[in-house]
């Protein structure tokens, strides 16, 4: 069952979200070479802590900190560390924010100094397809229509999805139903309704949609090496349309 927030909740949500976007700014003027992703990871607690909130991926299943940050060829779910950034490096990176009983889940890939003419077009191509997708987030519409919004605008731009990770809702735990493939045919599964809040998350390849885990069992990285982007918002379906509550 996709749960239905009201008008209270959804404000609640909103503000764990303003809380996420002004954690992005506040570690973006980091976001340069010779950064390590473990400072970025810092920043990110504090920031979340001093807001007297609490860095959703910290612990879930074990995860050793607030955000993930994953470089390059890395899909999703990189573990900061002593890794510095360099110079033509893009990084993807995915905080999760949980304030007064309510999560928030955003990504943004950033390039770092200068990058080639084909990171820079995976970066804006993902996004734009976030955008696509979230665009497709009114009532009335059926979940794959989002689905197939990113699928569309990624493989029409010559990139491929990763196949084996998706979306989700979102609200009182990080993962809730549905989940949200990014790729697929249009018209299917859950019709969606006013009240509902998703996580979407579209993760677009350079090369080919393979990926395959490291062995600190986390990180994904492309199959053939290849860059991969990762955006994420965190939105609300209403009556007046897709909300963007991680914005
Ligand atoms: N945005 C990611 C997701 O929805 C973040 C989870 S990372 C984890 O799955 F470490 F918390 F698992
Ligand atoms: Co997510």
């Amino acid at each position: 069952m996709i749960a239905i927030r009201s008008g209270t909740e959804l404000e609640e949500i909103r503000r764990s979200g303003e809380l996420l976007r002004d954690c992005f700014e506040a570690i973006e003027p980091l976001l340069r070479p010779g950064v390590t992703t473990g400072a970025l990871d810092e920043a990110a607690e504090r920031f979340i802590r001093s807001r007297g909130a609490i860095p959703s991926f910290k612990g879930y299943q074990g995860y050793p900190a607030a955000i993930c940050a994953s470089v390059n060829e890395q899909v999703v779910h990189g573990i900061p560390g002593p890794r510095e950034l360099l110079d033509g490096d893009i990084v993807g990176v995915d905080i999760g924010v949980f304030r007064n009983g309510w999560h928030a889940d955003a990504s943004r890939t950033y390039p770092i100094g200068a990058v080639s003419g084909t990171a820079r077009r995976l970066i804006e191509v993902t996004r734009e397809a976030l955008d696509l997708a979230i665009g497709e987030a009114k009532a009335g519409r059926r979940l794959s229509d989002l689905s197939h919004a990113v699928e569309r605008h990624a493989t029409g731009n010559g990139f491929s999805v990763v196949r084996s990770l998706v979306g989700h809702g979102i609200g009182r735990r990080m993962h809730e139903e549905p989940q949200i493939p990014n790729f697929g045919a249009p018209g299917r599964g859950p019709v969606l309704a006013a009240g509902m809040v998703l996580a979407i998350e579209p993760m677009v390849n350079e090369g080919t949609h393979e990926v395959f885990t490291l062995a600190d069992n986390w990180t994904f990285v492309t199959a053939d090496g290849k860059l991969s982007a990762h955006f994420e918002d965190t939105i609300a379906v209403t009556d007046g349309g897709p909300v963007i509550l991680t914005r």
